[in-house]
């Protein structure tokens, strides 16, 4: 059975100071169905969603709801039209309780006109947060959740407005394969009740689960739209890219040199007794599911998290590392999980982001050269392909993506001996990926050292030569790469 559309956007196009990041994209959403938007960093998917979301404008182009057209010039007018969008980033009121932000701007009034009734908002509440399944306090505050709680708040909330589209963007980049599961049972559930989800993911195998419809875009334009059983990954993928990509690892077989990190019974707040060699040329993977120590290891060989006990060696010889100050003398570097926390000046521009670390390389005497940080920059942004309009544009106006490659960028800059990356390609789309371990394959044939932390299973089974399995914050098991399956490292991560 075909199913009614329920909302049409028409040759929307958008453009911001030197980009087209809309060119003349048509989307159809239907109800009961999972609508995917797939396309690399600075597709112009997030852009479209705002503007279906009423927070931008478009430059041309029709909204149409229901057949009807519509202009959404604010959020509350997408929101009463009919169109959610769960926002990942941002949290509304963090003060306010669990309850307030479901009910904002919606709230029971009481006898008394201007007055809200407290008891029915919060039995509301909670009877819509169960039937999500969670079981929480909703007098808790918004501050205090996980960001999967955040979320279901935001799918109550799209609920209890009424909500026949819900735009998803990016929603499952920071949860666990648990609160995966339970997010995809809920969308399940939102289906069989005849609402739409519009879904934005990078993440192929979970892509295919989901997905009803898939469209891609490719710089600002439509490409395709078709039903998912209809597409297999390799087309999807020259789709998306705009060329083949054969294998997306690459990975050879190469024999590691001598040993170049060392640590000894490491102890911290959340892990303890870690202890293992990593060896030049080698890839060493660390999993475990969210929330098992995993960071917190990595992070404490990096300084930014207290060591108990335990030493670290290098080269053979014994080091302190009490902040990243000493990291960084020590020839290690990091790529963060946490970008926006440790790796990026939101407010400082590509360039400036890019060469901070290694300002020294640039440095004429005591001067900055600016010339040299020019071109240090944008070989950086040629060597990774970052979509941005100039290398003075600030690291806010990009994609979540390409703020992700900046990162990287910068950390490669400091040319470290042992590099970690702690989920490295979060946010990155299926063409920078390959590059990005086409990358740390050609790092570990020069002789670098690498840890790379994933909670993707492919991405760990791709890289890594060996690969630590944690749990609770203790090394539960090592694998080789010949022996490592997904299914041996999910049965080790969770027993
Ligand atoms: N406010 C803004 N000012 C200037 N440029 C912007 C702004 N917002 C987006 N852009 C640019 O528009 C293009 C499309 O960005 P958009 O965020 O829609 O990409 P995306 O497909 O969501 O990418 P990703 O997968 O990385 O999230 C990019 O080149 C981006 O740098
Ligand atoms: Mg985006």
């Amino acid at each position: 059975m075909n199913q009614p559309w329920l909302l049409k956007a028409e040759n929307i196009s958008k453009s911001f100071p030197g980009v087209k990041a809309l060119d003349k994209v048509n989307l159809t959403i239907e109800g009961g169905k999972v609508h995917t938007i797939i396309g690399e960093n600075g597709a112009g998917k997030s852009t479209l969603m705002k503007i279906l979301m009423g927070i931008l404008l478009p430059d041309e182009g029709e909204i149409l709801y229901k057949g009807v057209k519509v202009k959404l010039m604010s959020v509350q007018e997408a929101i009463k039209t009919g169109i959610s969008m769960i926002h990942q980033e941002l949290l509304p009121f963090p003060e306010l309780s669990i309850a307030e932000n479901i009910f904002m701007g919606n709230e029971p009034t009481s006898r008394i006109p201007g007055w809200i009734n407290k008891r029915e908002m919060n039995k509301n509440a909670a009877l819509l947060m169960n039937k999500l399944g969670a079981k929480v306090d909703v007098t808790r505050a918004m501050k205090e959740l996980s960001i999967a709680e955040m979320q279901m708040v935001e799918i109550a909330k799209a609920i209890s407005n009424q909500s026949e589209v819900i735009i998803m963007d990016e929603p499952t980049s920071a949860l666990s394969n648990r609160e995966i599961a339970i997010l995809f049972s809920i969308i399940e559930e939102l289906k069989q009740q005849g609402i739409a989800i519009i879904y934005i993911s990078h993440k192929m195998d979970e892509i295919f689960k989901i997905s009803d419809t898939i469209t891609v875009m490719r710089d600002g334009k439509h490409i395709t739209t078709c039903a998912i059983n209809a597409i297999d990954q390799k087309k999807l993928i020259s789709l998306i890219v705009g060329r083949e990509i054969n294998s997306i690892f690459d990975k050879k077989e190469n024999t590691p040199g001598e040993v170049i990190l060392s640590v000894t019974e490491l102890t911290g707040e959340k892990f303890k007794d870690i202890n293992f060699n990593l060896r030049r040329g080698e890839i060493l993977g660390i999993a475990g599911l969210m929330g098992s120590g995993r960071t917190e290891i990595v992070n404490s060989i990096y300084g930014l998290e207290k060591i108990v006990k335990g030493d670290i060696f290098i080269n053979g010889k014994k080091v302190k590392i009490r902040s990243p100050k000493d990291a960084i003398k020590n020839s290690i570097g990091l790529v963060s999980e946490d970008r926006k926390k440790y790796g990026l000046v939101l407010g400082s521009s590509v360039k400036h982001n890019i060469s901070l670390s290694s300002l020294e390389k640039c440095k004429n005497g005591l001067f900055l050269n600016l010339k040299e940080e020019n071109e240090i920059a944008n070989a950086q942004i040629n060597k990774l392909n970052i979509k941005t309009s100039s290398s003075d544009q600030l690291a806010n106006y990009l994609s979540g993506g390409n703020q992700q490659k900046i990162v990287i960028a910068k950390v490669l800059l400091n040319d470290a001996d042992i590099i970690i990356f702690d989920e490295p390609t979060r946010g990155i789309d299926i063409g920078a990926k390959s590059e990005i371990y086409k990358l740390m394959t050609q790092l570990a044939t020069e002789g670098k050292a690498l840890i790379v932390i994933s909670s993707e299973l492919p991405e760990i089974l791709g890289l890594s030569d060996r690969i630590l399995i944690i749990r609770e914050g203790e090394i539960k098991a090592e694998l080789s790469q010949a022996e490592a399956t997904q299914e041996l490292i999910m049965k080790h991560a969770m027993a």
